[in-house]
């Protein structure tokens, strides 16, 4: 211990001579059509690409504390996924916070306590091997297996009810345990049928196929009742797709069709039963990725650390879990010690490489090199819609000669209302500043909105002004 600590600070203070060595460049560099930009090598400043074909399966794990920067390298790696890539995404949001990226970066955000997802849909598999799905969510999730009369009762009525009927649900699962007096099991899968809480228990509005072609989607779990019924819809959507996947034969060529986001899953990727650990553990099978993140890496189960073909290590504080992570991964004290004193964005990787019998190596990360989404702003009117790039709008207005107090007032306008300005306001904003119809017109031809619409907005501003003697300007708190 004495030696090592000594070894470490001696490393620090003789890093330009010596570091831990660093994967060749060839392993980690590829043509940016070819491969995702996450960053560059603490020492050597190689910049690192992620491509699928030379790791042993796309999967990804990262743990950190909160605030190392998970969510900040998945939202980075998305959007770069998606030029390189086209791939789709669909992010299981456990806490809702993603939906306002999703939005800005121009995808969509389901929210799923307006949906139901009917738990004994087939999807895209049979029906034996749906019956063990649901099985191993519930062993998962209620901890099935300790109670073997119920649990064999439950399969038992799945069988029976699917045999009598074409499209059943919960319901009449939890009909035919009582009428068979076995109220323990009907008890288990009754909490999931009361008003509110029957997510699962009526006719599916979830299109799985659809989510996970739609470009980016993310699914926001957290205004589900409970952590329960959150975690059992996390891991019935993973199934689908598993199937899905499945289904499609896999492709080299074709790479990575979808990327499926787990971030803050903890109780789906912490046990053997979970398809989390299948989907990782069966490698290149499918042609989709899943991205598992946690604070708590105790939360992952040891199967994600050893098969998962990249690892991001952020920041880790408590000893136990580097711990765990280094008994898992296995890389040096000094980078362990390392790992302890991050700033935000740092990572060490631990990617297993196909080439030459599937070789491991961990490497530091100077920081994960991100990258904002473009925010974008609309203008709006009756009949009329206009998106605009943040920082473009705001050229084109310092273009027009606006001042800085001037652009300032207008980017206040659209924050206030969530990125959006009805055109008749951003109209009397020049009328204010002194500008003349002619050129507020051809401003508005330069952000592209049609002429019969710009008529309209002027006889709007129009009216206002009549209506109401002065043109409201002042932003109001
Ligand atoms: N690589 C980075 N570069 C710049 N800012 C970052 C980086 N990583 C994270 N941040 C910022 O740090 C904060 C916390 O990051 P976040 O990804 O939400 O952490 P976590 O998901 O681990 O809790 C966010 O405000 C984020 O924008
Ligand atoms: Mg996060």
């Amino acid at each position: 211990m004495k030696l090592s600590r000594m070894f470490s600070s001696d490393l620090a203070s003789r890093m330009i001579l010596i570091h831990p060595p660093e994967p060749r460049k060839e392993l980690l560099m590829s043509l940016p059509s070819e491969g995702i930009y996450i960053g560059k090598t603490k020492y050597m400043n190689v910049p690192v690409y992620w491509d699928f074909k030379k790791v042993i399966n796309p999967h990804i794990g990262i743990v950190g504390i909160t605030g190392s920067g998970k969510s900040y390298l998945v939202k980075t790696f998305l959007t770069r996924a998606s030029l390189v890539l086209g791939a789709n995404a669909l992010i299981l949001d456990w806490v809702g916070e993603y939906g306002k990226w999703v939005k800005q970066a121009g995808g969509k955000v389901i929210s799923l306590n307006k949906e139901k997802l009917n738990l004994l849909d087939f999807g895209f598999t049979t029906k034996a091997v749906r019956i063990k799905q649901i099985m191993s969510a519930l062993d998962v999730l209620a901890d099935l297996k300790k109670y073997p009369t119920e649990r064999e009762e439950i399969e038992d009525a799945l069988e029976e009810v699917y045999k009598k009927k074409r499209k059943p649900n919960l319901r009449d699962i939890v009909k035919y345990l009582e009428k068979k007096k076995r109220s323990k099991s009907a008890r288990i899968l009754k909490r999931f049928t009361y008003e509110g809480c029957d997510f699962f228990a009526g006719n599916s509005t979830l299109n799985i196929k659809k989510l996970t072609t739609s470009g980016l989607v993310s699914l926001d779990l957290h205004e589900l009742p409970t952590e329960e019924i959150r975690s059992l819809a996390g891991l019935t959507i993973l199934q689908h797709i598993k199937e899905l996947m499945r289904a499609t034969k896999y492709d080299d060529k074709s790479g990575i069709k979808l990327l499926v986001v787990l971030d803050e899953a903890w109780k789906i990727a912490a046990k053997e039963e979970s398809d989390v650990i299948d989907i990782v553990r069966e490698g290149r099978k499918y042609n989709f990725a899943l991205i598992v993140a946690s604070q708590n890496p105790t939360d992952m189960h040891k199967t994600i650390f050893s098969n998962v073909g990249t690892m991001f290590i952020m920041r880790l504080v408590l000893k136990e879990f580097r711990d765990y992570v280094r008994s898992s991964i296995g890389y040096s004290q000094f980078i362990d010690s390392e790992i302890s004193s991050f700033g935000v964005g740092d990572a060490a990787v631990n990617m297993i490489f196909t080439e030459r019998q599937a070789q491991r190596a961990c490497f530091l990360l100077k920081k994960v090199d991100g990258e904002e989404p473009l925010f974008l702003l609309k203008i709006i009117g009756d009949n009329m819609d206009v998106e605009v790039e943040k920082d473009q709008l705001m050229r084109m207005l310092y273009e027009q000669g606006l001042d800085d107090s001037q652009v300032s007032l207008i980017k206040a306008e659209f924050e206030k209302n969530d990125g959006i300005l009805e055109a008749e306001k951003l109209v009397s904003f020049f009328e204010k500043f002194g500008y003349s119809r002619s050129s507020i017109i051809s401003f508005l031809r330069q952000l592209g909105v049609k002429e019969k619409r710009i008529i309209n907005i002027f006889s709007l501003v129009k009216m206002r002004r009549a209506s109401k003697g002065v043109v409201d300007l002042i932003p109001e708190d």
